[in-house]
């Protein structure tokens, strides 16, 4: 999967995107990451980049030009890429849609500043707006990173074995179950019985029921999407939980 990311602030990504996981998978090979400098494509004196709204208003707007010239030479080199943009006005960002865009050819994401972009490069160029969330960041920088994190997550190969993200919440819409490591006892409290039985059955049924239930307690918007059993549904009725898939 190859990320090229439109930004006026380059520099942002250098930690997040230097290590850990997304270290390793470029390393791999797997995914590769081009950061472009919008202003590179400015053609005045001033590499300007922004400029006031029409009609009004406060706040600078980011120009058409030097991103339309940024998108148009970055098409070349990620050829089928859909293209996203950062914007508090977009789609949520969940699961599933990182899912989808974890398999599209390639990703080219512009990140907003300014109080937005002018709104004929959505027209023009932009398949996909996306969000992060309910809140206002300064610019869609963070929100590129929190978007390259999860969909390289579920590029295959790049997670070892071990670190499946067939296991993450949200898999398979519900949280993940509490997890515990030695002592078996740490400030008086034990581990969960079922996790010292050896009974992987038991075990395996444990943690679905407190995936069930710690999204019925924290979630409950999401019972309504997930994938569940007869046996599920049996076990969120005795939590009195009715409405579910
Ligand atoms: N830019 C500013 N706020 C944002 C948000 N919540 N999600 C994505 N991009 C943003």
């Amino acid at each position: 999967m190859r990320f090229d990311i439109l930004t006026l602030f380059p520099d942002m990504f250098g930690g997040p995107f230097d290590e850990s996981i997304i270290r390793r998978g470029q390393d791999k090979g797997l995914i590769q990451i081009a950061l472009h400098q919008i202003r590179d494509y400015t053609v005045d004196r001033h590499r300007t980049v922004d400029d006031a709204p029409y009609g009004g208003g406060a706040g600078m707007l980011m120009k058409p030009e030097p991103l339309s010239a940024a998108i148009e030479s970055v098409k070349k080199l990620n050829t089928e890429a859909a293209v996203l943009l950062t914007t508090p006005q977009g789609r949520p960002l969940t699961q599933k849609l990182a899912q989808e865009l974890s398999l599209k050819p390639g990703l080219i994401i512009i990140c907003g500043r300014y109080e937005g972009i002018d709104e004929r490069i959505h027209q023009h160029y932009v398949d996909h707006e996306i969000s992060i969330g309910d809140y206002v960041l300064s610019g869609g920088e963070l929100a590129a990173m929190v978007l390259v994190d999860t969909v390289t997550r579920l590029v295959p190969g790049v997670l070892g074995s071990d670190e499946s993200a067939l296991t993450d919440s949200f898999g398979d819409g519900l949280l993940e179950y509490p997890q515990y490591t030695r002592p078996p006892e740490f400030n008086g409290l034990p581990v969960p019985a079922p996790l010292l039985s050896g009974n992987h059955a038991e075990i395996i049924r444990w943690r679905r029921e407190q995936s069930l239930k710690r999204t019925a307690e924290r979630r409950p918007d999401l019972l309504t999407q997930a994938v569940l059993s007869d046996k599920d549904r049996l076990f969120l009725k005795t939590l009195g939980v009715s409405n579910v898939s």
